[in-house]
This record gives structure tokens, sequence and C-alpha cells, in this order.
């Protein structure tokens, strides 16, 4: 298995492997879409898992990271989110899912980005370093979810300690 930036010629099967992950619905695919159509996108931040060579290399996981930001009166602190990650059934539990975000978290600490915050399964994330995000003083208006699905990991030392508001998700998310 290897891992390395997505390419448009991987779009394809990527919108296949988020179909398939995600039990055959196709919204996870439609938000990376609106993702890369978007100002949040960052490529190097798009990232898959392949197996196999040249004619035969196929996507077995899938990360997308980009844009948002964290609201704090009339400050706006440039923040990532996490979403989706997909891995295919046929790889899953095997460090597939673990590799990639590891991998993306390298790249967001490179790219100075000190905090990522996401919606996600609270047995999964933790084990990656993602803690509750509301006792940091993070909220989040957007969605109605329990505090230990919304999370924040700290990439750079002491950034939730200066970060603290609204987290605002794009459009690209809310359609
Ligand atoms: C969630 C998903 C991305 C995880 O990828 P994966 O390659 O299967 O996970 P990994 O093998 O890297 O697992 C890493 C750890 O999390 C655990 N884990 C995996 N899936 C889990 C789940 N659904 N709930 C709790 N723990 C989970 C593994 O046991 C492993 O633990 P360990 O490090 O102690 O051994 C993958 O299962 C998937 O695509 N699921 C369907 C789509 C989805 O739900 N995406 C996430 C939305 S929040």
């Amino acid at each position: 298995m290897r891992i390395r930036t997505e390419t448009v010629e991987d779009y394809r099967q990527v919108y296949d492997l988020n179909v398939v992950a995600f039990g055959n619905r196709e919204d996870e695919s439609r938000l990376v879409e609106r993702i890369r159509k978007s100002e949040g996108f960052i490529p190097e931040l798009s990232i898959v898992a392949i197996q196999g060579e040249g004619e035969s290399e196929a996507v077995i996981g899938h990360v997308l990271l980009s844009k948002a930001s964290v609201i704090d009166g009339d400050t706006e602190h440039p923040v990532i989110v996490l979403a989706p990650v997909a891995v295919h059934p046929h790889a899953q539990g095997q460090g597939v899912g673990k590799a990639l975000i590891k991998e993306a978290l390298r790249r967001c600490r490179e790219l100075d980005y000190g905090l990522v915050l996401l919606i996600g399964h609270p047995g999964y994330y933790p084990k990656l370093g993602f803690k509750s995000a509301r006792p940091y003083g993070l909220e989040l208006k957007q969605f109605e979810v329990p505090n230990d699905v919304f999370m924040v990991h700290e990439i750079i030392e002491g950034r939730l300690a200066t970060v603290k508001g609204e987290l605002r998700y794009p459009a690209a998310f809310l359609e």
C-alpha cells in the first residue's frame, strides 16, 4: 500500500470508493466534488491510499481535509476540517485509515495549520489524537451533534489556547 496526493486521474475511483465505503450512498462522493471546486480545497490534503502498480493501480482509501474558520467576534481563525475519510470495505481494519490520517496531519503541520476539527465517530478518532472540542471553547452551531463527536486535534502546540469561537463549515458542506 502506498500513500500519495490525489490526482485528477483518481477522481472517478475516489467517487466510487466513497459510494461503496458509505453503504452505497453518493452523499460523501458529492461532498468531495463540491469541496474540490471550492476555495477551501487544498490539493495536498486530498490523499489516496493505493494498491497495485501501473494499470492495476487501485484506490483503496481516501481522506480529504480542507479550509474552514473559527469565528471569534471580529476575528477569523483559519483551521482545517477533516471530511470525509473512506477505506474500501475489503481493506478496512488493516490500518489504511490510520495511515491516511497520520499523513494528512503531518502535512497540516508542514503547512502551518495548527488545528484540525471534525465531526466523527468517538470510538475511532481519539486513537489518532483527537479530543472533544467544546471543553476548549470551540463551538459548533451549524450541526446539532453530541459533545463527543465534535473533535479537535492540536497539531501545533499552543494553538488550542489561542483559538476560541464557533467553527463554521464552508458552503460546500451545507448543501
Ligand atoms: C472509518 C474508516 C475510515 C476507518 O478506516 P480503517 O482503515 O478501517 O481503520 P484502521 O484500520 O486504520 O483503524 C484504526 C483503528 O481504529 C479502529 N477502528 C476502525 N474502525 C472503527 C470504527 N468504526 N469504530 C471504532 N474503531 C474503529 C481499529 O480497530 C484500529 O484500532 P487500533 O489502532 O487500536 O488497532 C473505515 O472503516 C471506513 O471507510 N468506514 C466507512 C466510512 C466511514 O464511516 N467514514 C468515517 C466517517 S466519520
